[in-house]
């Protein structure tokens, strides 16, 4: 969808900004694909009920953040290189719409693990700060979460401002109508850097195209068809797909003994299970119902995991 070019400051506070806003965004999983979408193959995610809520309270000049991370007093226009990774998104948003902002951001998602907690951060800070729902915003959403680092596919910014389940390629993201899945996610420990894992699958990328290409193919192939069993409600097929997913990704080199370690576990008790996001540390999903989730639980704490369940968000991003 492309909307017309607006002017730096169009969004400027006046008449149709209230003073303070608040936006709030769902984490999100990859269900299958992350790595390969960066390279077109496309991929499967879902927003799930972790939450990050961003307030704003219209300034008019400068920029103050406040997060876990403390709170940083920045001038208005100042470059966002110099501000941390974790608030240099809203110093692009302010800096993109011409704004000054006093910025609070509230978050229940682990960061550093997979689950989009950066990128939740993004659209809730877009909505916010522009008071509305749409394409403007996972735009504006889209750039911030770009100031950190560039190589990103937007799949995570998509799924975060959509809600519920989408499907994401190389003409962008489509919702798809399904009840929802229910998954339980276990953390490594380890926080993980999505940066250098991108950076390091396109050095193996590089070192042998072809086979990166077939396995490409392959993740293709094994998207379509867990599409179908998505479709079909089939959570047998659908894990089984995650798990041969595992397999691709371990093939590229973002597992690592901890992640299979957990995985092996959660395997045995769930529909089927893999690492989300980028890997090399960060969070291990699997595929749950009421019939597995609380053995599947106990497996992957057993496994040195600190583990919880989790249910797929439909709504996507909410301005209240
Ligand atoms: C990170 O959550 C997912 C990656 O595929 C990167 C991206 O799609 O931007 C590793």
């Amino acid at each position: 969808m492309s909307t017309p070019k607006k002017k730096k400051n169009e969004h400027a506070y006046s008449k149709d900004v209230p003073m303070i806003t608040k936006a709030t965004a769902p984490a999100k999983a990859i269900l299958l694909g992350e790595h390969f979408v960066v390279y077109g193959t496309g991929a499967i995610l879902c927003a799930v009920q972790k939450y990050t809520s961003v307030s704003v309270e219209a300034r008019s000049t400068g920029v103050r953040v406040s997060s876990r991370y403390g709170c940083d007093e920045f001038a208005s226009g100042d470059d966002p290189k110099n501000a941390s990774r974790h608030h240099r998104p809203i110093l692009q948003i302010a800096n993109d719409l011409g704004r000054g902002a006093d910025v609070t951001i509230d978050s229940e998602i682990p960061p550093g693990v997979g689950l989009g907690s950066s990128s939740a951060c993004c659209v809730a800070g877009a909505g916010a700060m522009l008071n509305q729902n749409g394409q403007d915003v996972e735009d504006l959403a889209l750039r911030a979460e770009k100031s950190v680092f560039d190589g990103v596919s937007g799949a995570d910014t998509a799924a975060c401002l959509r809600g519920g389940l989408i499907e994401f390629g190389a003409r962008g993201a489509r919702s798809f109508e399904h009840a929802g899945v229910s998954l339980v996610v276990a953390l490594t420990g380890r926080e993980h850097s999505t940066a250098e894992t991108v950076a390091a699958v396109r050095q193996n990328k590089e070192r042998d195209e072809d086979a990166f290409g077939a396995v490409c193919e392959q993740v293709g192939g094994l998207i379509g068809d867990a599409r179908s069993a998505l479709d079909a409600s089939d959570l047998v097929s659908l894990g089984a797909h995650m798990s041969q997913n595992q397999k691709f990704l371990t093939d590229i080199g973002v597992s690592d003994p901890t992640i299979d370690r957990i995985v092996a576990a959660a395997q045995r008790t769930s529909y089927g299970a893999k690492l989300t996001g980028a890997g090399a540390g960060g969070c291990v999903i699997a595929l749950v119902d009421d019939s597995n989730a609380a053995k599947t639980l106990g497996s992957v704490e057993d496994a040195g995991a600190t583990a919880f369940r989790v249910e797929t968000d439909c709504d996507g991003l909410r301005i209240s």
